[in-house]
């Protein structure tokens, strides 16, 4: 019998065996360093990142929650406030604004499962201070339209750009259009290190030297408290991975926009399937594909096809989005979101993939809708 292929959704261990050697020297140098906490890979890892970005500075932090709380904390935003977020995220973008006191105010999504940046401004009322879009699945958002929104009504951006490092809207990063950005290294994140892990980015200085502070128990350089903070730092040992990592970072991406269109092309004539936009077709987004979400009609039906034939797949969220959770009480009707959780999935994406990887998959989604 011939053995069926399998494409498990994602491959944990080939984070670590795919660069086996180069990461023991890393750990080995640290250890033997004793370099574990606020150490010169951190300050390292964040000089390259700023760079890497096109920012003034990158912070590291605990993880992108803690980057996104204390980029509003940073920004004044706090009680009495309103920040316009888009339900299709993970619950941290929302939760983040519940932490700092503020009140989250959900969006609607657009056919490319982003923020529908047109319904945007009729959301802003008097207690309006920012909008935080979500750059998911590894494209920004229409950033031209949320910057004249925001400049109308004098509000700050605060960009969840966890999911797209490297991404880019007309030549710009993710994660560099407001007064800060967060970013994840989440294992599964296109730069992942060995746990949690995440910094921001900013150009705006009062907003770097207060995160530096917050995250670190409020300590200033000479050890004194000067506020209450979080422990809230990036791992010296993570720093180094990531610094690491970052080295073959565009080749990364470069699969990934590569896995993308061999998807694009073998699935774009299936009509019962949307997919999200080709790579190298629209010279105004430059995505990095953290994810590769597709909607499709028997959804239910197609995974669990899918799941017999060897193929992992994943619902993000679980299924829901943030306003479908009843228990955190949001009273509002976003009908693109609503018809978009009937039908998303993500399939495979990530560099583990071999290009028979992805034929295989699109040889049985196909196969699924013609039988
Ligand atoms: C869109 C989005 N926002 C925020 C986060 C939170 O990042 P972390 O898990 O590093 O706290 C994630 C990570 O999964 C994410 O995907």
């Amino acid at each position: 019998m011939v053995k069926q292929r399998t494409v498990p959704f994602f491959n944990y261990p080939h984070i670590f065996t795919s660069q086996e050697d180069g990461m023991i020297s890393v750990i080995r140098d640290v250890g033997r360093r004793g370099a574990f906490i606020m150490q010169k890979d951190l300050s390292e890892f964040e000089g390259k990142l700023a760079e890497y970005v096109g920012v003034k500075h990158a912070i590291g932090t605990a993880d992108g929650t803690m980057a996104l709380l204390m980029s509003l904390m940073a920004s004044g935003i706090g009680p009495g406030d309103e920040v316009i977020v888009p339900s299709h995220t993970f619950v941290a973008s929302v939760a983040a604004i519940h932490h700092a006191g503020a009140m989250p105010v959900l969006a609607d999504c657009g056919p490319d499962h982003l923020i529908d940046a047109d319904l945007v401004e009729a959301l802003v009322t008097s207690r309006t201070r920012a909008i935080m879009p979500v750059q998911l699945n590894g494209r920004t958002a229409d950033m031209d339209t949320l910057l004249s929104i925001a400049e109308r009504h004098n509000l700050v951006i605060v960009e969840d750009s966890c999911q797209a490092l490297g991404s880019k809207f007309k030549g710009r990063c993710a994660g560099t259009f407001g007064i800060s950005g967060a970013f994840s290294f989440f294992p599964s994140k296109t730069l992942g290190c060995f746990g949690d892990g995440g910094a921001l980015v900013t150009n705006d200085n009062d907003v770097a030297a207060q995160v530096r502070l917050l995250r670190d128990h409020g300590r200033s350089p000479d050890g004194k408290v000067v506020c209450f903070g979080f422990n809230a730092r990036l791992d010296n040992l993570h720093a180094a991975i990531l610094n690491f990592k970052l080295k073959t970072y565009d080749q990364e991406i470069a699969r990934r926009r590569e896995l993308a269109a061999m998807y694009h092309s073998q699935l774009k004539d299936v009509s019962e399937l949307m997919l999200p936009p080709p790579p190298n077709v629209d010279l105004v987004h430059y995505d990095i594909f953290q994810n590769y979400e597709i909607e499709a009609e028997r959804r239910d039906e197609l995974r669990s096809y899918l799941n017999k034939q060897g193929v992992g797949t994943i619902l993000q969220w679980g299924g829901y989005t943030v306003h479908q959770f009843e228990k955190l009480c949001f009273d509002v009707v976003l009908p693109c979101t609503e018809r978009m959780t009937r039908r998303f999935m993500l399939l495979p994406m990530n560099t583990a993939l071999a290009d028979e990887d992805v034929d295989y998959v699109c040889k049985k989604i196909i196969e699924f809708y013609i039988s």
